[in-house]
């Protein structure tokens, strides 16, 4: 395992394995192939490999990118949310990340302003415009049905 594998998995090691994080395995995100865990697994190492680039702080990019979307239901469902998921999701997946952890301010403003600039105030910290970078990019290789493809998603499909 490469250097940078390891140390992502520190970043995120006393968290993976917590029920709630499990529980995103039930629960697609933007594609049906694509399970809300295997997105935030996604999510989380791009923004971990960004901040590492950029020598900024990549441990709290890799937490807030794993529990950026901890909203645990089916989107799908207009009666298992309130509101427009859009919008009103990153609020729950803080509530829900609070219970998981511990969280510094800059780790819930990654998870509460992810959707940036839908969530119309901006981010307060350079980690929070990283993890809204990934999100969109991991997205949009999910929309192009190319997540299974790639190498580093197989790779992270261990812990998904
Ligand atoms: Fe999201
Ligand atoms: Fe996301």
């Amino acid at each position: 395992m490469k250097e940078r594998e390891i140390l992502f998995l520190q970043s995120i090691e006393d968290i993976i394995d917590h029920p709630s994080i499990r529980q995103m395995s039930h629960f697609t995100q933007h594609v049906s192939s694509v399970t809300c865990l295997e997105h935030s697994l996604f999510v989380s190492y791009m923004s971990f490999c960004i901040c590492q680039f950029l020598k900024w702080d990549s441990r709290a990019a890799a937490r807030g990118g794993l529990l950026h979307d901890l909203f645990l239901y089916d989107s799908r469902v207009k009666e298992s949310h309130e509101g427009i998921h859009g919008f009103s999701h990153p609020k729950t997946a803080l509530k829900n990340a609070e219970k998981v952890c511990e969280l510094s301010q800059k780790e819930k403003d990654i998870i509460v302003k992810h959707m940036w600039p839908l969530t119309i105030r901006f981010p307060r910290y350079k980690e929070s415009y990283a993890v809204t970078v990934a999100d969109k990019i991991c997205a949009t290789i999910e929309f192009c049905h190319a997540y299974h493809l790639m190498r580093t998603t197989k790779k992270l499909a261990i812990y998904a």
